[in-house]
């Protein structure tokens, strides 16, 4: 079994893709970053997710605003808290630290073969790396949900997470390590929809029904935002890529992010011409940089849709049974 450590700014998908890691992998910790909503309102976003799903987890706050951008969040997304819809239990768990990035140098440090999920700002994964470069050659990999190989949707050409912190983004793409990167252009291919939302309160469970909530929410106002009760549920496929590879294929490409262009910062730049003939050797320094990212191609839905029900399924009865 896989074992994860969760990096992420709750918001409904990162609360989705911490049950599927919870429920397919090992959970060793998790982290927060500001993001969707500041760094208090997600860190309680992740402590009620590990409380309503049995996720013993520990919670360890890290960086409230980016390296050098003024922070940004998405209270027009996810609402001011970050988890707007659902009226919620009262908080029962306590962070286990605000020094989330100590944390994440720790535990790396103690074990090897860790995967490094980041499902918000990289910020963290940023300021770990810096003080302990050592770390990307630690971990089996980090699997990141950030960037597009096309369109952006916090700007025409950026993807929120890499627009919030473009300069972290940079850090964590040169870092050396095997990075999986699931953009908008593949996460926008699992539908976060209506039907979705009845699937998960078919399930019953009190943690399915805040979920339920939380998206009943989030496509209310994907609506009048932008006419349409859809969106990609994005973080739970940087779990998926790690836990169940069979349903993401992938190309080994060379990513990087813009840091000044003035329409475009934050804009991940995925090089997608043809491999020079001769298969995929890495390219030579006078053909470009070399490869560094699994590119995100495809994702089979219907089977991560599945993934995601079973884990939000089991997850929630194993909480109410706890709860007897
Ligand atoms: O752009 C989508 C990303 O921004 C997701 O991680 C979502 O949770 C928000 O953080
Ligand atoms: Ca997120």
């Amino acid at each position: 079994v896989v074992r994860l450590l969760i990096d992420c700014d709750p918001g409904h998908d990162d609360a989705i893709a911490l049950v599927a890691g919870a429920h397919f992998a090992d959970v060793v910790g998790i982290t927060t970053v500001g993001g969707n909503a500041p760094l208090p309102d997600v860190t309680t976003n992740a402590l009620l997710t590990c409380q309503l799903f049995g996720i013993e987890a520990e919670v360890h706050a890290g960086a409230a605003r980016p390296l050098v951008a003024p922070p940004r969040h998405a209270p027009e997304v996810h609402g001011v808290s970050g988890f707007a819809g659902p009226s919620l239990p009262d908080l029962e768990r306590r962070a286990a630290s605000d020094d989330g990035v100590g944390y994440l140098i720790d535990t790396i440090r103690n074990e090897e073969g860790l995967w490094l999920v980041a499902l918000g700002p990289l910020t963290n994964l940023a300021l770990a790396f810096r003080q302990a470069p050592d770390l990307p050659g630690r971990l089996a990999g980090i699997s990141f949900m950030g960037g597009s190989a096309d369109v952006g949707n916090r700007t025409p050409v950026a993807e929120f997470n890499t627009l919030v912190d473009p300069e972290a983004a940079a850090v964590v793409l040169g870092s050396g390590g095997r990075i999986h990167m699931a953009g908008l252009d593949l996460t926008t291919q699992f539908p976060v929809d209506d039907a979705l939302e009845a699937d998960f309160r078919a399930l019953g469970g009190t943690g399915a029904r805040v979920l339920a909530d939380l998206i009943r929410s989030y496509l209310d106002q994907a609506e009048r935002l932008t006419g349409q009760r859809r969106g990609g549920l994005h973080d739970p496929c940087a779990v998926l890529a790690v836990t169940h590879p069979e349903v993401i294929t992938s190309e080994l490409r060379r990513v990087d992010v813009e840091l000044n262009g003035r329409l475009t910062r934050g804009m991940t730049v995925v090089d997608r011409r043809a491999a020079p003939a001769g298969g995929r050797e890495p390219r030579t320094d006078d053909e470009g940089p070399a490869p560094n990212v699994h590119h995100g191609h495809t994702v089979d839905r219907a089977a991560a849709r599945r993934l995601v029900l079973e884990a939000v399924s089991a997850r929630d009865r194993t909480s109410r049974a706890a709860d007897r």
